[in-house]
């Protein structure tokens, strides 16, 4: 069942009900202002960081579902309705609402007047446009009173939801004509406040949440809309909102348009004050001044559309496939972004107050995001590396606004250093920009320290090589990519940390996911010194990666798969040995995808082994038998009930490893079958199962021991977007960036016809045909550049020329 569909003229998914299984929600902001926005208006807003500079409140976890946001409220005769239908939720005679790039849109109507509601932030300016466009459809006058409504909140968003004995205090406002200022805390520490305004005089405001909705009464019957007049209330302390009212007569046919700014302003210090604790409000007048009227707005759309047009004609393809040209062209690239912007801190299932930046997080969203925009790659690679520790470890995660690793959290997840290679790797190979690393860089920030970014990656692979068990193979510290897998932990209470609890290190637990990493980012480290000439260096990794391959082979082979690790007891997990958790996904998909077994005929094996034990209609589970006991020591991954999370639900995450892995080894068909499991575009048909947006990715899918399963959750910030797109452009599809060149190399299924990939690529237009004359799964019987063969699959690069023509035939 479907609750919308896609509109892929318009870039824009439809949604043509507000009663959407979960909220589904949208990002608006690609910079430094933030803002997340539902099919119900619900959300809220954010500057660069979602806990420490919060604007607007949200209430998580809420009855009923999805409250607070950025309301409107129109109140026609004793009728009173919102646009996005929440929070009043009268019935309306029609409501749209489009999710599109960057941008929100509802078309609702109720008795007769249609309003129109555009919202998105413009690609240059710290604050989200809310354009409402009231027509009157009716055969009468109407007599209408629109109401605005946001609660601000005070800042930091933990300390908004715990302290309230000194919040509860500290709210202050202040209101110039149309505008309200949220200016707490800016008396003293503060050089920062926000601001709601509309472009119209208004006939009413209040600033006191309670005077607005009335004692006892919530944001769905707010006693100042009801009773059609504002109080005037101006918030000292308790919660402070900003409601602006605005009385409207519209003859038939008439429509108006307002324009509302919700905005975030900064002064530099020595300029907070126009006069003593007089609020300098130059920067509000001035963002204000910008989007006076309906022009204005036309024209900073029209700019984010442009931005995102030419985004998005980085890598487009043209193929029979929709749904594969929908994910390739719009919606998994979108999501790339918003992965990268976001790692894991704001979404409707990440509270924005908890995750920051992760190390592997976000290292993997470049992987996804770095051919749109690289120099933001760039300067996040640099602040990732800066969070290293000198022996290569790393915190686990950084905070988006200080820069700092949180020490809450500290490090000991021994997969993180290698993640950096990945993310450089990505970058280098995208951009060929060698002088990246060459640039010093800081150790857990301190400058004293620093040394090249090259040094940093040579630590990181170090950091492997000096760490191993009594097996080989890398020590697994707190956990690898797979958090729950707390091996050395041993957890008996709850409240205890799994991630943090116990000892970080422990001299025995090992995985064998972390030394397929090792084979397959050591290899990516062995080009990037050969890149600066160090072939002695490259040797020297090549070795030790030599070691590994041997050692996988060895200690981690079972007999048909890859074990996925061995616990503080060297026993065995992940094998035919164990009771339950017999098989995991990581260990088959990496080590397959890095080449351990592939000439060995194990990597087939393996990959036949995921198929038979861990596939399900919905996706690859992440192991088989799930676990029905807790383990002490195995961590966290137990604690979850069967089918859901790390214990046998389906992590999106990994399933691109295994059909990237099944491209390694040229297989199409089931590359293809493991890809479209997953993708949105094909699970759109089962929303009501499904649950989560039809158009970007969720962290996890219940799996099949699951009550439900099938049923989505955490969409949105998950490394499932940058890895579905590497998956289906640089393997599936098979444009991947080598240092040489552009390499193409398909793996497609059968059937799949022949197709066109334009690509940006180094300052060129590579405009790429494929055709599949023999309908063969993979193979490259001819690269034709400019009417010249050329041997092998990659693209020689010509300094200086602009447009590559690519005729690539398969067979
Ligand atoms: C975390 C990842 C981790 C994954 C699997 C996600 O929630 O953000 O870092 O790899 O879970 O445990």
């Amino acid at each position: 069942m479907k609750f919308g569909y896609f509109d892929d003229q318009n870039k824009e998914y439809v949604i043509t009900t507000p009663k959407t299984p979960l909220p589904w929600i949208n990002y608006l902001g690609s910079n430094d202002f933030f803002s997340l926005i539902s099919n119900t208006a619900g959300g809220y807003s954010f500057y660069k960081d979602a806990k420490l500079l919060r604007i607007t409140r949200y209430r998580y976890n809420n009855v009923p579902a999805d409250t607070n946001g950025k309301y409107f409220y129109i109140k026609d005769g004793d009728t009173v309705w919102n646009p996005g239908w929440q929070p009043v939720k009268t019935e309306l005679d029609s409501y749209e609402c489009r999710h599109g790039i960057g941008y929100s849109k509802w078309d609702s109507s109720k008795n007769g007047v249609n309003a129109k509601v555009l919202a998105f932030v413009p690609t240059d300016d710290t604050c989200e446009i809310n354009r409402v466009v009231l027509t009157n459809n009716s055969s009468e006058t109407k007599e209408l009173k629109l109401f605005s409504y946001v609660e601000w909140c005070l800042w930091n968003a933990d300390d908004d939801m715990k302290n309230f004995q000194r919040n509860f205090s500290t709210g202050e406002v202040e209101i110039i004509g149309s505008t309200i200022y949220h200016k707490t805390e800016y008396r003293e520490r503060r050089n920062h406040y926000a601001i709601y305004s509309v472009n119209a005089p208004i006939d009413g405001f209040d600033t006191s949440r309670d005077a607005f909705l009335g004692a006892y009464h919530d944001n769905h019957d707010p006693e100042v809309v009801f009773n059609g007049k504002c109080t005037g209330s101006e918030a000292h302390g308790w919660s402070p909102v900003a409601v602006h009212q605005i009385n409207i007569t519209l003859n038939p046919g008439e429509s108006k348009s307002f324009i509302f700014v919700l905005g975030y302003c900064e002064n530099p210090v020595d300029q907070k004050w126009e006069s003593k604790n007089v609020v300098n409000k130059a920067p509000a007048n001035a963002m204000l001044a910008k989007y006076k009227t309906d022009a204005d707005v036309d024209a900073a759309f029209a700019k984010l559309n442009a931005y995102w047009d030419d985004l998005l004609s980085i890598y487009t393809v043209e193929s029979n496939n929709d749904k594969v040209n929908r994910m390739v062209n719009i919606w998994n690239q979108y999501q790339c972004m918003v992965t990268f912007n976001m790692s894991r801190s704001a979404s409707y299932y990440e509270s924005g107050i908890g995750r920051g930046m992760g190390f592997r997080d976000s290292n993997q969203d470049l992987l996804g995001f770095v051919h749109l925009i690289p120099e933001r790659a760039r300067e996040r690679i640099i602040d990732i590396a800066s969070t290293q520790f000198q022996n290569g470890s790393a915190y686990h995660q950084y905070q988006p606004l200080t820069k700092r690793g949180n020490s809450d959290i500290g490090s000991g997840f021994n997969d993180d250093p290698l993640w950096l290679i990945a993310g450089t790797s990505a970058y280098v190979r995208e951009t060929g920009d060698i002088s990246i690393l060459k640039e010093t860089v800081p150790y857990d920030n301190d400058m004293s320290v620093a040394t090249t970014l090259m040094e940093h990656l040579k630590r990181s692979f170090d950091f492997t090589v000096n760490n191993k068990g009594p097996h080989g193979l890398p020590l697994i510290g707190r956990a690898d990519w797979n958090d729950c897998l707390n091996l050395n932990c041993f957890s008996e209470h709850p409240g205890e940390s799994f991630q943090c609890f116990g000892p970080s290190e422990g001299p025995v637990a090992e995985s064998v996911f972390i030394a397929g990493m090792f084979v397959k980012y050591g290899e990516e480290y062995a080009q990037l010194a050969e890149l600066l000439g160090d072939t002695a260096e490259a040797g020297r990794a090549r070795k030790e990666i030599k070691i590994m391959y041997d050692t996988v082979l060895k200690e981690g082979w079972d007999g048909e798969w890859f074990v996925r690790a061995f616990d503080a007891y060297s026993n065995k997990i992940g094998s035919k040995e164990c009771e339950e958790g017999k098989i995991f996904i990581e260990s088959n998909g990496f080590c397959s995808l890095a080449g351990i077994g592939v000439k060995e005929g194990l990597a087939e094996k393996a990959l036949d082994s995921v198929k038979k034990y861990l596939d399900c209609k919905y996706g690859i589970m992440i192991l088989q038998p799930a676990y029905t006991v807790y383990h002490l020591e195995l961590g966290e991954i137990t604690s979850y009930p069967p089918g859901y999370k790390e214990n046998a639900g389906i992590f999106c995450h990994n399933n691109p490893w295994v059909s990237i892995a099944e491209t390694v080894i040229g297989r199409g068909d089931r590359a293809f079958e493991i890809y479209k499991k997953t993708c949105p575009a094909y699970t759109e048909e089962i929303s009501e199962i499904h649950k989560t947006e039809p158009y970007v990715y969720c962290q996890m899918v219940a799996g099949n021991d699951a009550y439900i399963p099938g049923e989505g959750k955490n969409s949105w910030l998950t490394g499932t977007a940058a890895w579905t797109f590497c998956n289906i452009s640089q393997y599936i599809l098979g444009v991947y960036p080598t240092h040489k060149g552009l390499s193409v190399d398909p793996c497609v299924p059968h059937g799949f016809g022949d197709f066109k990939i334009t690509r940006k690529f180094r300052g060129a237009t590579y405009h790429i045909e494929v055709s599949n004359p023999s309908d063969v799964e993979k193979g490259v019987k001819e690269l034709i550049v400019d009417g010249a063969h050329v041997e092998g699959c990659i693209i020689p690069i010509t300094e200086g020329k602009t447009e590559y023509n690519v005729k690539v035939v398969m067979g």
